[in-house]
């Protein structure tokens, strides 16, 4: 059975993102983890020694005595998922898709270029076509795909279902991000027990930009922006999961409440018909309850994958307000990535070697 799997490896594997990868990957029906890899402070030890292991439960004792590696391209490899700091990704990311390795990242250092797919894959599924350009460039069968930013995956993956009905142009986003989106050990507790931070480095930009791309449509070798207009204000909260959202946004036609609520609520994605193992059932959720979606109750719906909506309710400036919560290193990064390999991987894109 093993010899079917793709053979992955996992770029930054002692991370709050790597770990999850791990943990998520252990026993995935597609594919197997070959290496895991880390910084010079990491590689040579074995993994349970190098790791300062965050998930639920044991790592699965295959991958505890798995000897961690340093950042370099092999020849075992069909695929790597990489969750690298940024300024550590520019260069490595690139190093692996030119030896023809497919990259599926979680870090923002190649989101924005202009061959490189930026993916939800509920969303924009056909953006992978600018694969075939990159492999070009790279002249390799290797590339690299992005995964947004955590909050933008929320974010994005909540207006969806509207704007692809009503279209949407204007959004103005109030987040409470969880301290687990600073990795591991992140914040200190002094600095956030009792306390809220209304700053997160360069996360602001990466909201107003990225659904942009995202909701942009193919123009030859790049996307063509959507027009919509963003403006984000991010602050990290002492909640260790799960960034929540207030989001206002403006429609290019009018609608009803119901008509809002349905575009939720009978949300059926392109991909769906592909039984991709991590395609939760309900990609969106809308909750009822007046003081829903929490981050404590409401995170794993969906196995972490649903992203949950909740509170429409009319907004006096730009006509319609909600609340959006995700998993912020299950949806919007671990989870979010494999569920894009599955995609390549459907889609022919990801093959044994
Ligand atoms: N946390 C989230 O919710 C989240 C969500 C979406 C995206 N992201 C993005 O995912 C990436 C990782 O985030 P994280 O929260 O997992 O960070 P993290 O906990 O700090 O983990 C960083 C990982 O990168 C490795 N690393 C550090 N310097 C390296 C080097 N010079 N060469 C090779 N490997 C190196 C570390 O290995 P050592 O243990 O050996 O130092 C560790 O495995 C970031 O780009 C982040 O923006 C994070």
């Amino acid at each position: 059975m093993s010899g079917e799997l793709l053979r992955a490896g996992i770029l930054g594997a002692t991370g709050a993102v790597g770990q999850r990868f791990v943990s998520m990957l252990s026993r995935h029906q597609l594919f197997r983890i070959e290496r895991l890899m880390a910084s010079s402070r990491s590689a040579g030890k074995p993994f349970s020694t190098a790791v300062e292991w965050l998930m639920p439960g044991d790592p699965d004792p295959r991958l505890a005595g798995m000897i961690v590696s340093d950042c370099r391209p092999t020849d075992d490899l069909d695929l790597v998922f990489s969750s690298l700091p940024a300024d550590e990704a520019v260069n490595i990311e690139p190093a692996f898709a030119r030896a023809g390795i497919p990259v599926i990242s979680n870090t923002r250092s190649h989101r924005m270029a202009s061959d490189v797919p930026l993916i939800i894959p509920e969303v924009n599924p056909g953006h992978l076509d600018l694969i075939r350009v990159q492999q070009a460039r790279w002249k390799s069968r290797g590339y690299i795909v992005t995964n947004p930013n955590c909050s933008t995956i929320a974010m994005a993956l909540a207006l969806a279902p509207i704007h692809r009905v009503f279209g949407i142009e204007k959004v103005i986003v109030s987040t409470a991000q969880a301290v687990s989106g600073a990795g591991y050990p992140g914040l200190s507790v002094m600095s956030m027990l009792d306390n809220a931070v209304p700053y997160i480095r360069d996360e602001e930009p990466k909201l107003e930009s990225e659904p942009r791309k995202i909701f942009g449509t193919i123009d030859g070798d790049h996307i063509r922006s959507s027009p919509m207009v963003i403006s984000a204000g991010c602050t990290r909260v002492a909640v260790r999961d799960g960034h929540l959202m207030h989001i206002s946004f403006s429609l290019s036609k009018p609608a009803t409440e119901t008509e809002i609520r349905r575009c939720w609520e009978t949300f059926v994605p392109e991909i769906s018909n592909l039984s991709l193992p991590l395609c939760p059932e309900r990609s969106v959720q809308y909750l009822d309850g007046d003081d829903r979606p929490q981050p404590l109750l409401d995170r794993d719906r969906g196995a972490g994958m649903t992203v949950c909506i909740g509170r429409l309710r009319s907004c006096p400036v730009l006509g319609w307000k909600c609340v959006a919560l995700g998993h912020n290193t299950i949806r919007g990064a671990a989870g979010g990535a494999i569920l894009v390999a599955e995609l390549l991987a459907a889609r022919g894109w990801i093959t044994a070697g």
